[in-house]
């Protein structure tokens, strides 16, 4: 068995795990959370997403978390990235000083267009309007419902091969492959990631794994094997998606710096903090919480 000896992880937890959560976060909290991940040592996190606050209430404070976090971090080293839907929100991100995004588009026709109101066509044609408009932007194409869809059922591989070609045609920076019904198994990973490393050998995908069914880590050791070495994932295992009925949370952060470092692959992540993080999650915001490693933190410091 071969393993990469460091991994990059991106923290989504304040985009993919806030966007689920009905009840309002105060905006402060919001920040409160971010700087406890910042100061874990995350390089990149996705802060919130420009979307239609119609859509999702969760993230109207944009804006506001976009300008707090780059007047305070401004020489830091970490990457602050937002997800967006359309031009509409990629020229918001921008102008708020955002130079990362991620760009959604779904695999699935039908999910697309629960998700985002277009089909794939008309998403792609907003991406290459996105790229001519500011070409300095970092985008990270997200390919929703890569390994199954609640509305599709399986997506044929051809449909990927022809999402991540189309990505590239257009000059994205980045492709990550969304879980995003949490319903991918290990040997299916192994299928899918084998094929497009064959075809797009020189593009390093970035995985984002849900972990509905209990298979998140399994498939992170399986794609370890494949040649992955960049994942997102989101503190406490918070996560869903809306528009996916039966979608929940993604990997938590913590469980998976975990396993990895306990395997010797460094993610740079400084868990004891992370962990404190969570626990700021678990007392504010209340929500049922899926890490293990955040309810292994409470038992040690119970037996203490
Ligand atoms: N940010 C903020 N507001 C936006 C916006 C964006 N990115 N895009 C559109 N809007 C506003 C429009 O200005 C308009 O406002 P108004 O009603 O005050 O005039 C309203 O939203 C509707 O605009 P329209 O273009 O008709 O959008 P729509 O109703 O067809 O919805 C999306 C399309 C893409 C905006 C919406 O489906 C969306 O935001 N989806 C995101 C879903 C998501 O985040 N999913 C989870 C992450 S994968
Ligand atoms: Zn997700």
């Amino acid at each position: 068995m071969e393993f990469p000896k460091s991994v990059n992880i991106t923290e989504v937890g304040p985009r993919d795990g806030f966007q689920s959560i009905s009840e309002w976060i105060p905006t402060e909290l919001k920040l409160e959370i971010i700087e406890g991940l910042i100061q874990s040592n995350f390089k990149k996190i996705e802060v919130t997403s420009f979307v239609s606050p119609k859509a999702i209430p969760q993230t109207k404070d944009a804006k506001e978390i976009v300008g707090t976090l780059l007047q305070k971090y401004q020489s830091n080293d970490v990457i602050f990235n937002a997800l967006v839907p359309n031009l509409f929100g990629a020229t918001a991100a921008y102008e708020a000083g955002l130079r990362d995004i991620t760009y959604v588009i779904s695999a699935s026709v039908a999910h697309n267009k629960a998700n985002v109101k277009r089909t794939r066509e008309e998403s792609f044609a907003e991406l290459k309007e996105i790229k001519n408009q500011f070409p300095d932007l970092h985008i990270n194409l997200a390919v929703g419902t890569t390994f199954g869809c609640p509305y599709e059922g399986d997506i044929p591989v051809k449909e990927i091969n022809m999402m991540v070609q189309n990505g590239l045609d257009i000059g994205v920076s980045e492709i990550s492959l969304a879980d995003t019904i949490g319903i991918a198994n290990p040997l299916q990973m192994y299928t899918l990631l084998t094929e497009l490393k064959q075809n797009f050998s020189d593009v390093d995908f970035v995985l984002h794994l849900h972990d509905t069914r209990g298979m998140g880590l399994a498939n992170v050791v399986m794609a370890l094997q494949c040649g992955i070495h960049s994942f997102e994932s989101a503190l406490g295992g918070l996560g869903g998606c809306p528009f996916a009925p039966g979608a929940a949370g993604n990997i938590a952060s913590e469980d998976l710096v975990n396993m990895l470092e306990s395997m010797q692959i460094n993610t740079g992540i400084v868990l004891p903090k992370l962990l404190e993080t969570v626990k700021i999650v678990k007392e504010k915001i209340k929500p049922t919480l899926t890490s293990h490693m955040a309810y292994v933190d409470t038992c040690s410091k119970g037996v203490s």
